[in-house]
């Protein structure tokens, strides 16, 4: 028998209509997030009833996929594509994430090697090891960025890429390390962490490689709190390193489509940017011109009225012109001055900082790895240690970068920023040539 009261069989609905309630997210979260920014007690008073004031308030939606409202994710990933000069971006929560997304994209794991620098912040090692593939330890040289020639004693028939670090702020030498990556067929991962809108020979950092990583964290010359990019001109390792981002692809356009070609579709994690990170990384990216103007303005002001005693060098830059300027580097004689030099300079107030004296941890430094030096595993199946014949794993000795543990610990880092006046410039200089006058 047929039950006419069913809606199904032209009965009433029992429900109308669902009104939208008040959303989640309201006014307590927006005040929390005024209270992140120093505002006088009176405008922030002001701000405050504004926000009371404000009758219907419509919460934002966070989520980046399905966000009724244009998405600032996927604004700032627009933008940032057109500002590295990419085909493709993807906006993830951090470089660490970038580079695991990269190296899983490419599809590096258990008994592959990654060629690293011997001087790069940790991460750059410890996402080889996240994919269970091995971390081989290359030199770096007087740019402090790999040394090709180091590079090409250290492949190997296990090793798949190249994860090449742009390290303080300047371009590492890619036609080189390009050349061998095309010679033996292998990838070019592009650590941009600390170089964002830093270029070589013309071409943005992190547009030349296979992929290129980006932070934005606190530290970094875009910050948004925390997050990051991948930027590639390879559609295939957007698609995977999205697939990878997202724990498996769960949220693409196209959500439950089957994979178009094999190796579209895995399990992954989720890497994926909030629109609270999106939004301030979307102003950040606007106002990179303005920062790195400010750095290399600042850096030349520096630079030009330096007076360098004899044995002193400046770093080797592979291309001046893509320097980010946000730091000048200084390579002493030895190590005794170096120590010195370090003491005077921080009574002098100039702004400049040491790298390696053997007696303070860095986490920049590959001996201090002790995870990698010492082999350390997540879980009892020992990976990615276990990943490959104990024969053939890299032996890591506290000493097998020589000539990086050279450098660094005669180096001398200043730091330089944007926001310096002509005086601030003209102070730093002076301080750095009233110490080197005496080294
Ligand atoms: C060279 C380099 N690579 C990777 C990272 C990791 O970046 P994040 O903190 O965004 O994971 C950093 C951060 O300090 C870095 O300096």
């Amino acid at each position: 028998m047929k039950n006419a009261s069913l809606a199904m069989n032209g009965g009433p609905r029992a429900v109308r209509a669902l009104k939208p309630g008040p959303t989640k997210l309201g006014r307590e979260e927006l005040a929390e997030l005024i209270d992140l920014w120093a505002f006088s007690p009176a405008n922030r008073r002001k701000l405050l009833a504004i926000l009371w004031s404000e009758k219907n308030l419509h919460g934002p939606h966070l989520f980046r996929y399905y966000n009724p409202r244009p998405s600032k994710v996927l604004a700032a990933e627009r933008l940032f594509a057109k500002f590295i000069g990419v085909e493709h971006t993807l906006a993830v929560n951090s470089c660490t994430s970038a580079l695991i997304a990269s190296f899983r994209a490419l599809g590096i794991g258990m008994g592959d090697e990654v060629i690293v620098p011997g001087y790069t912040f940790f991460a750059t090692a410890a996402t080889v090891c996240a994919c269970n593939a091995i971390p081989v330890i290359a030199d770096v040289d007087d740019t402090l960025t790999l040394d090709p020639k180091d590079v090409e004693r250290k492949i190997t028939k296990r090793t798949k890429a190249i994860a090449v670090v742009h390290m303080r702020g300047a371009p590492a030498q890619m036609d080189e390390i390009m050349k061998l990556a095309r010679r033996h067929k292998l990838a070019v991962v592009e650590d941009v962490a600390q170089a964002c809108g830093g270029s070589y020979k013309g071409r943005m950092l992190g547009a030349i490689g296979s992929t290129g990583c980006f932070s934005f964290d606190f530290y970094k010359i875009l910050n948004c709190g925390e997050g990051g990019f991948v930027t590639t001109n390879r559609e295939w390792l957007y698609t995977r390193a999205q697939s990878w981002h997202d724990t498996a692809a769960c949220w693409r356009p196209n959500r439950y489509a089957s994979e178009r070609r094999e190796g579209e579709l895995f399990c992954g994690e989720n890497y994926r940017m909030s629109e609270l990170q999106g939004a301030v990384a979307l102003a950040q990216i606007r106002k990179a011109g303005k920062f790195l103007k400010g750095y290399r303005a600042n850096r030349d002001r520096i630079l030009t009225a330096l007076r360098l005693p004899e044995g002193v060098a400046l770093r080797r830059l592979a291309d001046p012109a893509g320097d980010t300027g946000v730091c000048i580097v200084l390579f002493l004689p030895d190590v005794e001055r170096t120590q010195w030099a370090l003491k005077a300079l921080k009574a002098e107030g100039v702004p400049a900082g040491g790298v390696y004296d053997s007696e303070v941890k860095d986490w920049h430094i590959y001996r201090y790895w002790e995870h990698v030096m010492e082999r350390k595993a997540v879980a009892p199946d020992g990976l990615p240690w276990s990943g490959v014949p104990k024969s053939e794993l890299p032996r890591y000795r506290p000493e097998m970068c020589p000539r990086t543990l050279d450098y660094l610990s005669r180096a001398i880092l200043v730091d330089v920023k944007w926001s310096y006046s002509a005086a601030d410039c003209r102070g730093i200089a002076a301080g750095i040539n009233k110490v080197l006058r005496e080294v």
